[in-house]
């Protein structure tokens, strides 16, 4: 008889040792600090790539005394050493996007060196922002608290197989295609009875744009992922938004237009799940929601005001001031067991400095019930959060740059925190800049 194939010693075993692909996500109602811990990170990676989302995003990086915000482009771009991949998944407003490279100059980033965009990715056109404003205007107050960057009826037209992508702006049918979408919309305006009369302007704008996107590296990014993972090349895959506004798993309605779970980075770059390597979910020391939709542990006092302060919560974005609550246990572990998170990463620690005392929901009451879970409906049906105190500490950790220097009763709020997550905390952030960063 043959013996069995011995896999190890095959020529399959070349397939099975392929690199993986690491993802960072948020795992609270977005703004967690991914694009800085990002950006901390890149040494150790050749690509970042993202995945999903698009303008709605704000990340922000500080080094060098200098803030940068970014929508559209990943958060690798100012490490000249690694390529950054906007992903088949992501939906690109190229106005805006050319406002993040006009932004990028003074910097000396080689954008033909370092950027490369998906043929898959979607466009928002003009008539998309409007949409959204004309939906959102309609909804009333109702309303989502959408960014108004037209995520959602982008992602609509890419569903519903309407979309415009990048790929077609190098067809001689573009502009065909272009007025076919822009006259449907202007339909569905007219349904809503929106004044568009700032159409033109906007798509002036747009068309001029769409000729700098065109001079870009337009890729087929599936194919660059999956060649750069074949030739060894480390990758990270960057999240927008977060976990609870997953178009799925989020607080439905009042959730983003994409998947903003872990899974969302193999229909957004094109890569199997079982190339997926460490998972790194990132959260704040507390929790904050910009926008509408359920959150059960707001704090509508003088402590959430404090925290909103301490912590300049207020939208990368839209500006908007972020609404401030306690941490969320059962939020937490419902996002880690989404995401398969393997590594915590927690942020604005320093935030909490001078609270004598911190609380952590752990529970939530439910109909008269002890839960430690997210039920399906707390938007309708109260969740009142169940709170355990742990003491603060009142040292200024800015200035902190290791972990042994770290107050004891902020390592006992991190001992505690893996302790119920059963997950590692790795990294704990201690302010907005790059140097504010200590890993354990
Ligand atoms: P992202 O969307 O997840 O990238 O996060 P944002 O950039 O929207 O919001 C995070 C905000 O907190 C930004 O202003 C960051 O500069 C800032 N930030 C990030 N980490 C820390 C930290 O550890 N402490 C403080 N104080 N600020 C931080
Ligand atoms: P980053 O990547 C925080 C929120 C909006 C709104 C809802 C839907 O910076 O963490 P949309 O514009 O997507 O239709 O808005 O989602 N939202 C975010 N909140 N951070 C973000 O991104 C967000 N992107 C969208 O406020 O409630
Ligand atoms: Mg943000």
């Amino acid at each position: 008889m043959e013996p069995a194939i011995n896999v190890t010693q095959s020529k399959f075993r070349k397939l099975r040792s392929f690199m993986k692909i690491d993802v960072l996500l948020g795992l609270q109602w977005g703004d967690e600090g991914k694009g800085k811990i990002v950006d901390v990170l890149t040494p150790k990676y050749n690509v970042i790539a993202r995945f999903q989302g698009g303008p709605n995003a704000g990340h922000t990086l500080e080094f060098e005394g200098i803030k940068h915000v970014l929508h559209t482009i990943p958060s690798g771009i100012f490490h000249s050493d690694s390529e950054n991949v906007i992903g088949n998944g992501v939906v690109i407003d190229p106005v805006i996007m050319e406002a993040e490279l006009k932004a990028l100059e003074p910097f000396n980033v080689d954008i033909n060196k370092v950027l490369f965009v998906s043929r898959k990715a979607q466009l928002i056109l003009p008539t998309h922002k409007l949409l959204d404003a004309a939906s959102e205007a309609a909804k009333g107050k109702d309303k989502i608290g959408s960014t108004l960057k037209g995520i959602g009826p982008t992602y609509m037209d890419k569903t519903g197989r309407n979309g415009l992508r990048v790929g077609d702006i190098e067809s001689d049918q573009f502009m065909a295609k272009y007025n076919k979408l822009k006259d449907k919309h202007i339909q569905l305006l007219g349904n809503f009875k929106f004044d568009y009369s700032e159409l033109d302007a906007l798509e002036t704008a747009w068309m001029k744009s769409i000729e700098l996107l065109r001079g870009l590296n337009l890729i087929d990014s599936e194919h660059f992922v999956n060649n750069r993972l074949k030739s060894n090349s480390s990758i990270l895959a960057e999240g927008a938004q977060g976990s609870l506004l997953d178009v799925d798993f989020g607080s439905y309605p009042f959730v983003t237009s994409s998947n903003t779970v872990c899974a969302g980075a193999c229909t957004g770059l094109g890569v199997a799940p079982n190339r997926i390597g460490d998972v790194y979910g990132i959260f704040k020391a507390y929790c904050t929601r910009v926008g509408s939709g359920p959150f059960p542990t707001e704090l509508h006092d003088s402590v959430g005001e404090e925290i909103r302060k301490a912590g300049h919560e207020f939208g990368a974005t839209t500006g908007r001031p972020r609404r401030c609550g306690w941490i969320d246990l059962p939020a937490l572990k419902y996002a880690i067991m989404l995401n398969g998170v393997t590594q915590l990463i927690m942020t604005k620690a320093d935030v909490l400095s001078g609270f004598s005392e911190i609380n952590v929901c752990t529970h939530y009451m439910h109909k008269n019930e002890k839960i430690d879970y997210m039920p399906y409906d707390i938007i309708s049906e109260e969740v009142t959060p169940v709170y355990h105190s742990v003491p603060g500490w009142e040292e200024d950790l800015t200035g902190m740059r290791s972990i042994d220097e770290l107050p004891k009763s902020l390592m006992d709020y991190v001992e505690y925190l893996e302790g119920e997550l059963e997950v590692p905390i790795s990294i704990v952030s201690v302010g907005p800049d790059r140097t504010q960063t200590l890993m354990r």
